[in-house]
Formats: structure tokens, sequence, C-alpha cells
């Protein structure tokens, strides 16, 4: 077992993990491009982990602009066999609030022209996959546990709609998707599961509620006067950013560190 941590927004670092820990930094090339970055490969607990932000090390890089097929693919040439992504959602179930923790189970994507498979058109069969279920429910719970057991309370399911971004969404936007299903919305699970599907890694997502979605401030739903002025605040995302990287840190570390062997 080879665990990869995605950073994201949040999860930019990992606790525990200095530079002392560092084994090496591999560069890999891709047929379907540049990575994000660089990975970096440290000693952790024993184990070898990966680590690299989708965003790049400058965090440059737009959801809709990250390569996700190299990056996917890239991991896979690293040996990676489980890959905890982390993600920075907006709450759109009353039961998501901001520094919630949440461990979707279940995904819509409404994202659009990101290159999001490997079946291409070179006269090799397509493989459809299966993806009735795209996180891996073993990883899954794996999470769960260690958020249990650091006393972090965690949502253990929900629909995890995907949008294009990087904008954020319209009022009438997170409407339907409500209305659709959807609990949380974010950038960046799609492509990525389906490609680590595609390529035979379990996958599963760690995520932090940093904002009301759109027009779901509980005060201000569905008063029209209010859903006008209520924006969302890029200062307060900010707080619930640094805030929720230090639940992630500690179910991440918790997992990683070999306990759920
Ligand atoms: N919408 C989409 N992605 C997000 C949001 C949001 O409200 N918050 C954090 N990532």
């Amino acid at each position: 077992m080879k665990y990869a941590v995605i950073g994201g927004s949040v999860l930019t670092q990992i606790d525990g993990l200095e530079a002392d820990n560092i084994l090496h930094e591999e560069i890999i090339r891709t047929p379907y491009g540049q990575t994000s970055s660089a990975f970096t490969v440290y000693q952790y607990a024993g184990n070898e982990l990966v680590y690299f932000n989708r965003h790049g090390k400058t965090h440059t890089i737009a959801p809709h602009q990250v390569n996700y097929r190299a990056n996917m693919y890239a991991l896979k040439q690293l040996g990676v066999t489980h890959v905890i992504a982390s993600a920075a959602v907006g709450g759109i179930h009353t039961e998501m609030p901001p520094l919630q923790c949440v461990i979707p189970d279940q995904i819509i994507d409404y994202s659009y022209a990101r290159e999001h498979t490997y079946n291409e058109k070179n006269n090799q069969e397509v493989k459809h996959i299966d993806f009735s279920y795209p996180f891996t429910e073993s990883l899954r719970q794996r999470l769960i546990s260690a958020a249990f057991s650091q006393h972090i309370n965690c949502r253990t399911w929900a629909t995890y709609g995907v949008t294009q971004g990087p904008r954020l969404e319209t009022v009438a936007e997170i409407r339907r998707m409500q209305n659709d299903g959807c609990d949380i919305v974010g950038m960046t699970a799609m492509p990525e599961a389906a490609l680590a599907r595609e390529l035979e890694m379990a996958y599963a997502s760690c995520a932090i509620v940093v904002n009301w979605a759109a027009g779901k401030m509980p005060s201000v739903e569905n008063t029209t006067e209010n859903i006008v002025r209520d924006v969302i605040s890029v200062q307060q995302i900010k707080t619930c950013i640094e805030k929720g990287n230090k639940q992630l840190q500690k179910i991440v570390s918790f997992v990683v560190s070999g306990e759920f062997c």
C-alpha cells in the first residue's frame, strides 16, 4: 500500500511532514503533458508517502486548468495505490456548515471541457469502468475512523457536485444542484476520481466546507432582498481554509501513519 495525498486549497502541508522527512522529489514525464508540479516523496511513520498540490507549488493553476490526467498517471508511475484527495467545498445541505468536515460518497459532475479519460482514439478497446460508487469505500471508512478517533466531527455521506469554476455559482445554479441532490459543491473531484478508477487506484476525498454555497447562508435563504446583498466573503473562505487545514492534516496523518493497514 502506498499513499498519495493531493493538496489543494486546503491541505497545503501535512502535520509531521518536515524537510527532514523528504526522501526525494520526482519529476514525472507523462504522455499527457505536464503535471501540476514535481512530486515530493516523504518517509512518514515508516511508510512512503507522495504529496503534491493540484494547484501547483505556488497555487497558480485554477481547477479547470489542472492537468488531471498527467497528475494521476504520474501517481500510478510512482507506485501509488491509495489516493487521498483534499477538497475545499461550499455547503449546500443545512448540515454542511462552514468548517464541517465531510467524507463524500457520491458525485454529480457538472464540469466540462476537461480531459477526463485515458480512453483515446488509438484503436484500443474502450474500457468502461464501473463508477456506481465513485469513492473507494474502504478508504472512505479509514478516513471516517481517523476523523472520529481524532474527535473530529465529520459527515460520512454527501453528494459532491463538481462545477467548472473558477467562478463560484449563482443562487439559481445552487438551487438546481440542491434539487439534483447535491450536498456540497467543489471544483476538483472530477475527473480526478474517474481517472483514479481507470488506473485502478483507490481514491477518496476528505473535504472541508469553507463557505455556505451561494444563497445558502441560513439567515438569508428565501429572502430575495438579502440574497442580493449577501455575497460569499472571500476573506471568510480564507479563514475557514486555515482552520480546516488543521482538521484535515490530523485525519490524513492518522490514516497514512499506518493505523489502518
Ligand atoms: N463553490 C464551488 N467550489 C467551492 C466553493 C463553492 O461555493 N467553496 C469552495 N470551493
